[in-house]
């Protein structure tokens, strides 16, 4: 059987004897390896191009040049292992492969021929540990950059929404205020002088004028209430929120929400409870937006120790690059919200159609959120 990851082998080296007595002692321990050789760089070159081997074991001096030159002109997308044949006292010469890239290099010999499957398979397990270590290390870099990227997002949302309730306080309920003071700055003028002209009919007008400015001014408090934390999350829990907010949802949008939401008395923690309203919220936003749904369905069902909340669209499901893409801001704060809370949040397309959200939080929160975000 051929080595892990090892299809295509590749000799180069001007020696035909040499050439013969390496492929001799490959095909003895892999005798289904596919070996394909060259005699110079450039028939190197050509080789690479046609057959894409898996490593390549070439000779440091050939015709038309070094081994090292066509190690400095390999790709980095395009890399594989290399590893450098010399004449004995060339080893001065082999370091200066290993700087240009080379895995290993061999002074060539009979015992060296013969023992060439032990230093590929070493080699080819090295390669392998690079591979993973970059890996890891572009995955990490990923994270960080997402983290970043999720950060500033908070930060630049949360001063939206300060300036969005700025707005509505000053420009609202302000001015609603402000219009109630003049009213009764008024009203106070006419009843300090009772001399003053004054049917009862207008002070009725009057008064009723003032109490629509009251109520407008009641509004909008609920409002801006609400888009601080939904009382009702804290009055009335997270179950009686799941509905409110599904029939709210239908409302606005004139989609159709059904809900299963299967009851129960066991208390959530307030945590927990907000991180999937904000979730559910985010996930109803996002089929608002994008999904081009006529239906969605929402569950919410205690699962053991845990509370798992569902949100499946029929829309035209999310597309597989928005799920891993660093700026799908809205998708990575959801997870983010999961992960703090010591659950998970999995997003994909849906069973038949559309875009499904499935989020599992232990409802006592296992874990302290670093920062909880209301
Ligand atoms: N329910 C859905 N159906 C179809 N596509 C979706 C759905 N939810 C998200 N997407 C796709 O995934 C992308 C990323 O969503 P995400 O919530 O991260 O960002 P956004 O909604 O575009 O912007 P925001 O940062 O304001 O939330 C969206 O742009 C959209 O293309
Ligand atoms: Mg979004």
């Amino acid at each position: 059987m051929n080595p892990e990851g090892i299809g295509i082998i590749m000799i180069v080296d001007d020696e035909p004897a040499h050439i013969v007595a390496v492929k001799r002692s490959l095909l003895t321990a892999w005798p289904n390896v596919t070996l394909c050789t060259a005699s110079s760089l450039q028939e190197c070159r050509e080789v690479v191009t046609a057959s894409a081997p898996d490593i390549a074991l070439i000779d440091l001096n050939l015709p038309d040049g070094r081994a090292t030159e066509f190690l400095s002109s390999l790709p980095e997308a395009g890399r594989f292992p290399v590893i450098v044949m010399t004449s004995q006292g060339d080893e001065q010469a082999a370091v200066e492969a290993l700087k240009a890239g080379a895995m290993d290099y061999v002074v060539k010999s009979s015992a060296a021929f013969a023992d060439m499957s032990h230093v590929i398979d070493r080699v080819m397990h090295d390669w392998q540990a690079r591979k993973d270590h970059l890996r890891g290390q572009q995955e990490l870099f990923n994270s960080r950059e997402q983290l970043r990227a999720l950060a500033g997002r908070l930060q630049a949302v949360r001063e939206e929404e300060r300036k969005a309730l700025a707005r509505e306080i000053h420009d609202v309920l302000a001015q609603d205020l402000t219009c109630l003071k003049i009213d009764l700055a008024w009203l106070r003028g006419r009843l300090e002088r009772p001399g003053a002209a004054l049917t009862m009919e207008t002070l009725i007008d009057r008064v009723v004028e003032m109490s629509d400015l009251a109520d407008h001014a009641i509004h909008a408090v609920q409002h801006i209430a609400t888009a601080l934390r939904p009382a009702v999350l804290d009055s009335l829990g997270l179950f009686a929120t799941v509905e409110w907010v599904a029939r709210d949802f239908q409302g606005r949008n004139e989609i159709p929400v059904e809900t299963s939401v299967d009851w129960d008395d066991l208390p959530v923690d307030p945590n927990v409870a907000t991180a999937l309203f904000r979730i559910l919220q985010e996930g109803l936003t996002n089929v608002a937006r994008h999904a081009g749904a006529t239906r969605v369905h929402i569950v919410l069902r205690p699962d053991g120790d845990d509370l798992v909340l569902r949100i499946l669209d029929n829309g035209d499901g999310i597309p597989l690059e928005s799920l891993t893409h660093h700026e799908s801001i809205g998708l990575a704060g959801m997870r983010e919200r999961a992960h703090l809370l010591g659950g998970s949040c999995e997003i994909c397309r849906g069973p038949d159609s559309g875009t499904l959200i499935e989020v599992r939080l232990p409802r006592g929160n296992r874990q302290e959120p670093l920062e909880t975000t209301p």
